[in-house]
């Protein structure tokens, strides 16, 4: 195993701790809001921390980019960092959230790890080393039409502007498929589609930290990830797309036509 993937599982792995000890005083926890629908607690904060004192450790030059405290440093290998990625979910004690860790190497994710603690589950990858859930080889579904799939997907909580034609895009595909899935962790959604647990997933409004781990773990599982042009322009755009071969490229025709301008540049 590369060494940065150790640390990113080790340092997975204590912040799951934390946000699973956590837990107990998940009533009491003080709630920041950084957005419209957009909290913050002490646990994502601790969490986060934990993760960056373990890679400043092993690796004290290595830029990072974290959810809640911003970027720091300047290297061409950066660390991109989600603490909790379902923090909604975490407040409400809906059981389904994880930690998201890349390791991006001159803008290209090399390594990846989400974890997630409640059911300990760990899904890694390294680039050109295949994804893995624990132990497991990870590859995507097989099937080769949307009939019978199960898809996820993310509402624009946060955009209300994108909300009508999202909706737009719910009808095409959910009318296809054999049903939809709105869990409440986009990393939780890669990982997933990785997995075969999901065919595949699409969402609007994403950011780096969400997605940099999901999408090496989906491509590494032998799935596809476009942004809603199609391109690889994912990080900037935010909008995802995400299955098979065969599966990505039906949700994709499916919602095209219901995208504005906006959401495909
Ligand atoms: C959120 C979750 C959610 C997605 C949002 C993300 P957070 O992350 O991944 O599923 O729909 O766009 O912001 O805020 O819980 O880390
Ligand atoms: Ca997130
Ligand atoms: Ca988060």
């Amino acid at each position: 195993m590369h060494p940065m993937l150790n640390i990113a599982i080790r340092a997975a792995r204590s912040a799951g701790s934390i946000i699973v000890r956590s837990l107990q005083h998940v009533e009491h926890l003080e709630v920041t809001t950084k957005g419209r629908n957009d909290f913050v607690t002490d646990v994502d904060r601790l969490a986060e921390q934990e993760i960056i004192n373990a890679i400043k450790k092993a690796y004290p030059d290595h830029a990072i980019l974290a959810e809640e405290s911003g970027k720091q440093g300047d290297n061409e290998i950066m660390w991109v960092i989600d603490p909790l990625d379902g923090t909604t979910n975490y407040l409400h004690g809906f059981p389904h959230y994880c930690v998201s860790i890349a390791v991006m190497v001159r803008g290209k994710t090399e390594h990846a790890v989400i974890y997630d603690p409640l059911r300990d589950e760990l899904f890694s990858a390294s680039r050109g080393g295949g994804a893995k859930l624990n132990d497991r080889r990870l590859r995507v579904t097989k099937k080769k039409e949307l009939a019978g799939t199960l898809i996820a997907t993310g509402f624009p909580f946060k955009y209300p502007q994108h909300l009508t034609p999202y909706l737009a895009t719910f009808n095409a595909v959910f009318l296809q498929v054999a049903d939809v899935r709105r869990a409440g962790s986009a990393a939780l959604d890669l990982a997933y589609v990785a997995a075969g647990r999901l065919d595949g997933y699409w969402e609007i409004g994403l950011e780096k930290w969400d997605l940099a781990a999901g999408i090496l773990l989906v491509e590494e599982a032998g799935g596809v990830v476009t942004d809603f042009a199609g391109g690889d322009n994912y990080f900037n755009q935010g909008n995802l797309v995400v299955g098979n071969l065969a599966i990505q490229q039906q949700i994709l025709d499916s919602i095209t036509p219901h995208l504005t301008e906006e959401l495909k540049k």
